[in-house]
């Protein structure tokens, strides 16, 4: 028991560090909070106009998840991995440093899911890409990537990990109230929209 609270805790450490907000203020461009959905992830870092810290702040919130679980799992072996993916996605969402007030999760659950059984990080990046070129909505895109991963892992991948998908596609898809309030009224912000 202890060495998975060491995976979990060593993984929240990792995902609670808010790169888009790190890397927006450092540019100058003042509190991520302020701007648009006042979000601290890549599609608000998109808002602000700057391509290279979008990319830098999606490279970060992947790998702040990929990071801890390959470590935890080679280290502590496969069920620590998965404790380590659930601290980072945790930690991403409520971060002690802001209060608990964190990011929705998108891009560290796709880092996660990248340490953890890479081909479900590929299946969910491309339901992601699909509805994201169809409707140009990027919540939209990660909310139903979040349903259609847990389901196609219950018949890929080991109970485990299709538990912690499920577990992760809650809380993913629990963060996006205020989004699904805007798709639902028609006044959610469109990608590539400020
Ligand atoms: O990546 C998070 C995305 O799904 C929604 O972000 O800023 O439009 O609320 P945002």
């Amino acid at each position: 028991v202890l060495i998975y609270a060491a995976a979990f805790f060593g993984g929240y450490l990792c995902g609670s560090i808010p790169f888009g907000l790190l890397l927006t203020r450092a540019a100058g461009l003042g509190d991520l909070r302020k701007i648009g959905s006042g979000n601290i992830g890549t599609t608000n870092v998109l808002r602000t106009g700057n391509k290279w810290l979008t990319a830098a702040t999606l490279v970060g919130d992947v790998l702040k998840g990929t990071v801890p679980v390959l470590l935890a799992m080679h280290l502590l072996g496969p069920i620590a991995g998965i404790a380590a993916g659930i601290g980072a996605f945790l930690g991403h969402i409520a971060p002690v440093w802001l209060g608990f007030r964190g990011g929705k999760g998108v891009a560290t659950y796709i880092g996660v899911l990248l340490g953890l059984y890479w081909p479900a990080a590929l299946l969910f990046c491309a339901v992601w890409l699909l509805i994201a070129f169809t409707t140009r909505y990027s919540s939209l895109s990660a909310l139903i990537a979040a349903l259609v991963v847990p389901a196609l892992l219950a018949y890929m991948a080991s109970p485990p990990l299709t538990i912690a998908a499920v577990l992760l596609s809650i809380l993913l898809i629990l963060r996006h109230q205020e989004n699904i309030g805007r798709l639902i009224r028609g006044e959610e912000t469109r990608i590539g929209q400020r």
